[in-house]
């Protein structure tokens, strides 16, 4: 397969940024989270984080046009010759237009869009126990993947907070918005034979393995394309 292009897809909380980092490190791609790139903005202050940071508190979406050109211009740049991996975008089904029209303007296409599934209450329960690291987004959970020191990230020793988006109310509005406007790219990517389903409620390291799997599938199918 000459460049893997993936997209992961799945309601908050259902494991795309713990699948991410794991994903990253085993495909040496790019792996852009628009969250991160958001919750970054908004740290630093600049403008886009400005105009992003009251939607994000509320667990609103923040509007297409803030994100459409942020994404493309990443997929577009020269880190990006092998492949990427998208987490938290396409969200809408404008966006994930505008996905296309720029990898069609690129000669490109995606690979395949993993779809990480659980269902509400386990989103709830996920993410009440959430601790995020303060400087580079590494996720933890107090009872299925703790740090090895209370508080503290395994990965850069920064301070583990709880995100202002993990309050029960917040997380019940953005479930909210995914069933509304996320979740329809289900039946969209599906139309498109791109989608592959992962039982996202299995353990991390399980989740991981179905992803190997999927990912090997995807590579013979395409093997024998040729
Ligand atoms: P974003 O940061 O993308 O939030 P999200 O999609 O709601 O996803 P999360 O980061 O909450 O969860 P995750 O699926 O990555 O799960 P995680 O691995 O952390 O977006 C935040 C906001 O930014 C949005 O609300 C919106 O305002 C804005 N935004 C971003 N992109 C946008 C876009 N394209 N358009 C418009 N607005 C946009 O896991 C969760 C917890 O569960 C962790 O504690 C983890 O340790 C634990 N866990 C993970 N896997 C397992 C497992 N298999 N078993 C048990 N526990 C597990």
């Amino acid at each position: 397969m000459a460049e893997l292009n993936l997209v992961l897809l799945g309601p908050p909380g259902s494991g795309k940024g713990t699948q991410g980092e794991r994903l990253q490190e085993d495909l040496e791609l790019p792996y852009w989270a628009t969250g991160d790139i958001l919750r970054a903005a908004v740290r630093e202050g600049t403008e886009l984080g400005r105009a992003a940071k009251e939607y994000m508190d509320s667990g609103d979406l923040v509007p297409d046009e803030v994100i459409v050109g942020m994404i493309g211009e990443r997929v577009a740049s020269e880190e990006a010759a092998d492949g990427f991996i998208l987490d938290g975008f396409p969200r809408t089904i404008p966006q994930a237009d505008a996905l296309a029209a720029k990898l069609t303007e690129l000669g490109r296409e995606l690979t395949a869009v993993l779809l990480i599934d659980v269902d509400d209450a386990e989103v709830e329960r996920r993410l009440g126990g959430r601790r995020t690291c303060a400087e580079q987004g590494h996720v933890f959970h107090l009872e299925f993947n703790p740090p090895q020191v209370d508080g503290v990230c395994d990965v850069d020793g920064s301070e583990l907070i709880v995100r202002d988006d993990d309050k029960p109310d917040v997380i019940r509005h953005r479930l909210a918005q995914y069933h509304a406007k996320t979740a329809p790219l289900i039946e969209y990517y599906d139309g498109q034979g791109m989608l592959r389903r992962i039982d996202g409620a299995a353990p991390p390291g399980a989740v991981a393995e179905a992803i190997r799997r999927t990912l090997a599938t995807l590579r013979l199918e395409a093997d024998e394309a040729i």
